[in-house]
């Protein structure tokens, strides 16, 4: 079966995991600006992986649109927050919505991390917006205060928790 693991990244732990998956189950490797619909039709398999951003995945539509026509797709996401964050059924839902197909496959969920000097300038102002907004929801959703609370210091630190075991789910569902 030939296969392509199709990744967006901006500090490189989506990257990092998009590789591991594509040395571990013989599949090509491509940015995800670096294909087109015509070049992922070749293919009996396609996987996305897609950073996190403020609960949900930048590159969706994009996906969605290089995914009409596909057959069999795997989606991954890798989010900073550990993987009981219960923001994270939803951002699989939203991909469901977009790419039906990913549907018949489980939800991929891998930690990277937070590298803060690796962002560009104008993520960095949001990632700022963002964790002060969740500062000020931690007051109004205060049942889950402590959650938010564990993300903003996660979102405020440099962080490395990417683990190559972690795919080893996704390696194991790709060879049934
Ligand atoms: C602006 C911004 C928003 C983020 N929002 C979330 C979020 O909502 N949930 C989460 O788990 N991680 C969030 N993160 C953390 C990233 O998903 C994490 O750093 C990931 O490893 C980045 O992947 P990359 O290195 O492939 O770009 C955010 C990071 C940035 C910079």
């Amino acid at each position: 079966m030939k296969s392509i693991v199709v990744y967006s990244s901006i500090t490189g732990f989506t990257k990092r995991y998009a590789e591991w998956i594509s040395e571990a189950v013989g599949a090509d490797c491509a940015f995800v600006d670096h294909v087109d619909s015509e070049k992922l039709s070749q293919y009996d398999v396609v996987i996305f992986g897609s950073h996190v951003r403020m609960g949900d995945v930048p590159h969706r539509e994009r996906f969605a649109e290089l995914s009409k026509g596909l057959k069999k797709v795997i989606v991954f996401v890798v989010g900073g927050s550990p993987a009981d964050n219960p923001v994270i059924p939803s951002i699989f839902k939203k991909i469901h919505k977009s790419i039906p197909q990913a549907k018949s496959a489980p939800q991929f969920y891998f930690r990277g991390g937070m590298n803060l000097e690796a962002l560009p300038e104008d993520e960095r102002v949001y990632l700022y917006k963002q964790i002060r907004m969740m500062k000020i929801l931690s007051f109004i959703l205060f049942p889950i205060r402590k959650t938010i609370l564990n993300v903003v210091y996660m979102m405020s630190h440099n962080s490395d928790n990417s683990s190559k075991e972690s795919i080893a789910p996704l390696v194991r569902w790709m060879q049934l």
